[in-house]
């Protein structure tokens, strides 16, 4: 358990440099089971996401040679070996990434066991997709005490899916699964993130034939076998909204190495019409506070290209310094609203609703989950003694933090580091007053 103690009210200015997306690194790495030959990766982050990844690969005989300075990765699946459940069992609860090994493990060995799964409590985060789409594709699913086991008695092979809804994780289990399944393959209501679109570039690297079309359809023509990649990972999009909300929460003036304005254009949207200031250079995007008033907005969260729901939370730490009401319509995850409470002790302003307050009725409605929040600005941020509950939400308590008068202390930040690299250094470099103890 860790814990910083930070004294607030100071702007953050300075740079930062992103590497790449960790929704998308982990998901390459996994790509790189399905070659024949070895895959490099660059630009891929020292998070413990890529750390837990990395040590399910080496269970299964992959070697992985990751420099943690330059973020290039070397992966060689030359010796895929079916790994011991009880190793497996012991990273139980720890990522939502090992689902993703399933259909490569099917394909490389016949048969896969995956450990209970972990990731941020934001909702149910059920995997019945990914468990449909395996099925179609011909598997059979076994539970067991210490986590899932996976046949393929008859091989995997292509097969038409709908998607209930555009998820990632299931658009990726399907990329994953039918690239190297016999015959060809229709996904429809997939999910387009640019994650998604650099995962099939990778896909198309080692030798897969997939074609996206139009209204979320994607077509995969299965191969016999495919190669190693090599490629450098899309910038991580998250991890740039998030400086360019502190940015903006502190009244501060960061410069975002590595930013890229067209996987980000609604968020910068969103960002003016807070009142947010931005420069678009060629190597990243400077965003600052205007020196002025902020103005309230109305966001509804959605798939690409809506307004990524990793946005949202460092976002309401801005908002609760806008002048007048804004209103958060949570429209992807039934119960993402939780790291409010922190907010509202430090002394922001925030109602949150079982309605759908955003102008459109989304599946959570008329069903008792609170996912709409109305945040009334501004209010001075006082510190306190909070608990990082989940990634994103624990990084707007940090914001709220150093936007806070006061000291606060701020435990379990470890958890940031599932997804945000070298997190206090960069902290430290925006100049940040506070301290760390492990
Ligand atoms: N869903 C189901 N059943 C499933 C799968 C998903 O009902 O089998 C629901 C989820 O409960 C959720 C919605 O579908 O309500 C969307 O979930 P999705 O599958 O798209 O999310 P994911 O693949 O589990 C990834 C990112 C998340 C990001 C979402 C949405 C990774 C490792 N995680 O999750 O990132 O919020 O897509 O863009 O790629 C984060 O980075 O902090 C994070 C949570």
């Amino acid at each position: 358990m860790s814990q910083i103690t930070i004294n607030g009210g100071k702007p953050l200015t300075g740079r930062v440099d992103l590497k790449g997306s960790k929704n998308l690194v982990t998901k390459a790495m996994v790509a790189a089971l399905l070659g024949d030959t070895p895959s490099t990766l660059f630009d891929v982050p020292f998070i413990s996401d890529v750390e837990v990844v990395s040590r399910l690969l080496n269970l299964h005989g992959v070697t992985i040679n990751h420099d943690e300075r330059t973020g290039d990765m070397i992966l060689d699946p030359s010796r895929v070996e079916q790994a011991r459940m009880t190793d497996i069992d012991a990273y139980a609860g720890s990522s939502r990434i090992p689902i993703l090994f399933c259909g490569p493990l099917l394909h490389r060995l016949g048969e896969a066991f995956i450990p209970g799964l972990g990731g941020c409590e934001i909702g149910s985060r059920p995997v019945d997709f990914h468990f449909d789409v395996l099925r179609s594709f011909g598997a059979v699913i076994e539970k067991h005490p210490g986590g899932t086991r996976l046949s393929a008695p008859e091989g995997l092979k292509g097969t038409k899916i709908e998607l209930p809804y555009p998820s990632v994780g299931a658009t990726e289990q399907v990329l994953l699964t039918a690239t190297i399944a016999e015959g060809k393959t229709e996904l429809t209501g997939a999910a387009i993130e640019p994650e998604i679109i650099d995962l099939i570039s990778i896909l198309q690297k080692m030798g897969a034939i997939i074609s996206v079309d139009t209204d979320r359809v994607i077509r995969i023509e299965g191969v016999k076998s495919l190669k190693g990649f090599t490629h450098r990972a899309i910038f991580d999009r998250n991890e740039a909204a998030s400086w360019a909300a502190a940015a903006l929460a502190t009244g501060g003036d960061i410069y975002v190495g590595g930013a890229k304005q067209v996987e980000m254009m609604t968020f910068l949207n969103v960002y003016r019409k807070v009142g947010g200031q931005l420069e678009i250079g060629d190597d990243g995007i400077r965003f600052y506070h205007p020196g002025s008033e902020l103005q309230p907005v109305v966001i509804e969260t959605d798939v690409h290209p809506g307004f990524m729901t990793d946005w949202q939370q460092p976002l309401v730490v801005a908002l609760t310094q806008a002048q007048g009401l804004s209103i958060v319509h949570e429209t992807v995850y039934e119960q993402r609203f939780g790291f409010t409470d922190a907010l509202k002790q430090m002394g922001a302003n925030i109602q949150i609703y079982r309605e759908c307050l955003g102008g459109h009725p989304c599946r959570f409605g008329q069903r008792n989950f609170n996912h709409s929040a109305v945040i009334s600005g501004p209010t001075k941020l006082i510190g306190a003694d909070i608990r990082v509950p989940d990634l994103r939400g624990g990084f707007s308590h940090v914001v709220a933090a150093l936007a806070a008068e006061g000291e606060s202390n701020v435990s379990n930040v470890q958890l940031i580091s599932r997804g945000y690299e070298r997190f206090l250094q960069k902290l430290e470099d925006l100049g940040a007053d506070f301290t760390f103890e492990a």
